[in-house]
Parts: structure tokens; C-alpha cells; sequence
């Protein structure tokens, strides 16, 4: 029996590698939008959790495919920012941010003089899967940290290299292997991997 096909509900290439490695041998064939031939349209992420955003994103990559559909939303918190950006990280700092570059320096001018005690954050992500008709399974995944005194390492995407481990790395500096065993997402999916399993059958 061939493998069913699950959509993700992203094109974010970083979420893509990491879901489909962390995913890749669950019984399910993982196709993006672009491998199915779809474009999706951009889903306002005006919800005020991970949760909802990630179960309207699935909702909408479901209903456009036709297939169960997996959508991630994900973020970091930091302490000293009461929070922020959490589930505003893909925006934070509005429309004059160029990339995540920008982004991590805005955090680091923010958090300056914070000693590393207060420096405090976590990687917080939400996944959802969602079948067509809308029968909706969420998991989520976090990891604490610090934010560095400056970026450090040139793997990952977003805020990684600004996000340090307990060992002192920052998760830009782990071998893609060694972030996915430990990272927010790779938890997250990780959890759901039981359930994609037993609903492949049905
Ligand atoms: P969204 O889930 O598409 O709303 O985007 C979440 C944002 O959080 C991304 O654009 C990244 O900037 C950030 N983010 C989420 N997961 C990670 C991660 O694993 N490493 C670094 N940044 C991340």
C-alpha cells in the first residue's frame, strides 16, 4: 500500500528540512505546497496563540489540498521582554526589518546591559494536524535558553544563532542532526509521531 500524503502547511525552507527529517520515516509522504502544485494563500497569523495560528494554517492547506494537512507555528520568548516577540517572532519590529539579521540585532539593542542571568528565553512551537473536514490534533514542544551577547554560529534559521544552549552553543551552532533531536519542533513532531502512525492505518 502506497504511503499516504500529508501537506504542510508552510514554505518556510528551514521548518521544511527540519519537519521532514524529523518526519521522513513516519509512513506518510511529506509534500510542501509547491511539490503538490498549489500555492496557498497567506494566512493572517492575527491569532492570539501558537495554537490557534497553527490550526488555521493547517485548516486552510487541508481545505486548498484535500489532503490531512501539518502546520507549525512557533516563536521565542524572551523574559526580559515580558515575552516577546513570541507569536509575533516572524514580524517582530514591524516592516522595517529587512531579515532575521535584523531581527536578531533589534532583540540584542533591546537586552542590552541585561546580564545573562535575566537574559532568559525559550523556543516555544505548536503543531497541528488537521484532517480534511477538520478533525484537529495539536502537540507542542519548548526548550529554555538564554539570548547570546552577540550571534554565534551560521547553521539554522531565525533566531538561532542569538539562542544559547546550556552548554553554552547556540542552536545555529548544532549540526542540523543534533537540533532536530533537541529542538522545540523536533519535541513537538516527536509527540505527534505516535499519532501519525496509528492514523495512517485508517
Ligand atoms: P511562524 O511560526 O511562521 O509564525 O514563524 C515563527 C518565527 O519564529 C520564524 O520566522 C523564526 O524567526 C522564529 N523561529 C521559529 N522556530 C525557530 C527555530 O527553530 N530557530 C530559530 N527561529 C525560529
Amino acid at each position: 500500500m502506497p504511503n499516504p500524503r500529508l501537506m504542510l502547511a508552510t514554505g518556510n525552507a528551514g521548518k521544511v528540512r527540519e519537519i521532514k527529517a524529523i518526519l521522513g520515516d513516519a509512513g506518510w509522504d511529506i509534500l510542501t505546497p509547491r511539490e503538490f502544485g498549489i500555492v496557498l494563500a497567506p494566512v493572517a497569523e492575527g491569532g492570539r496563540s501558537y495554537t490557534e495560528n497553527a490550526i488555521s494554517k493547517a485548516v486552510a492547506a487541508a481545505a486548498a489540498s484535500g489532503l490531512p494537512a501539518l502546520a507549525d507555528d512557533s516563536g521565542i520568548e524572551v523574559d526580559a521582554l515580558d515575552g516577546q516577540p513570541g507569536v509575533t517572532s516572524a514580524r517582530y519590529g514591524g516592516p522595517s526589518m529587512r531579515d532575521d539579521h535584523d531581527r536578531n540585532a533589534l532583540i540584542l539593542r533591546r537586552l542590552e546591559g541585561v546580564p545573562m542571568p535575566r537574559r532568559t528565553a525559550r523556543f516555544r512551537a505548536v503543531v497541528a494536524l488537521v484532517f480534511p473536514g477538520n478533525r484537529v490534533f495539536t502537540r507542542e514542544g519548548v526548550v529554555e535558553g538564554h539570548v547570546a551577547l552577540a550571534p554565534q554560529g551560521a547553521n539554522g534559521f531565525g533566531y538561532d544563532p542569538i539562542f544559547l544552549r546550556p552548554d553554552g552553543r547556540s542552536t545555529a551552532e548544532l549540526t542540523p542532526d543534533e537540533k532536530d533531536r533537541i529542538s522545540h519542533r523536533g519535541i513537538a513532531l516527536a509527540a505527534l509521531r505516535p499519532l501519525l502512525e496509528e492514523l495512517r492505518a485508517q
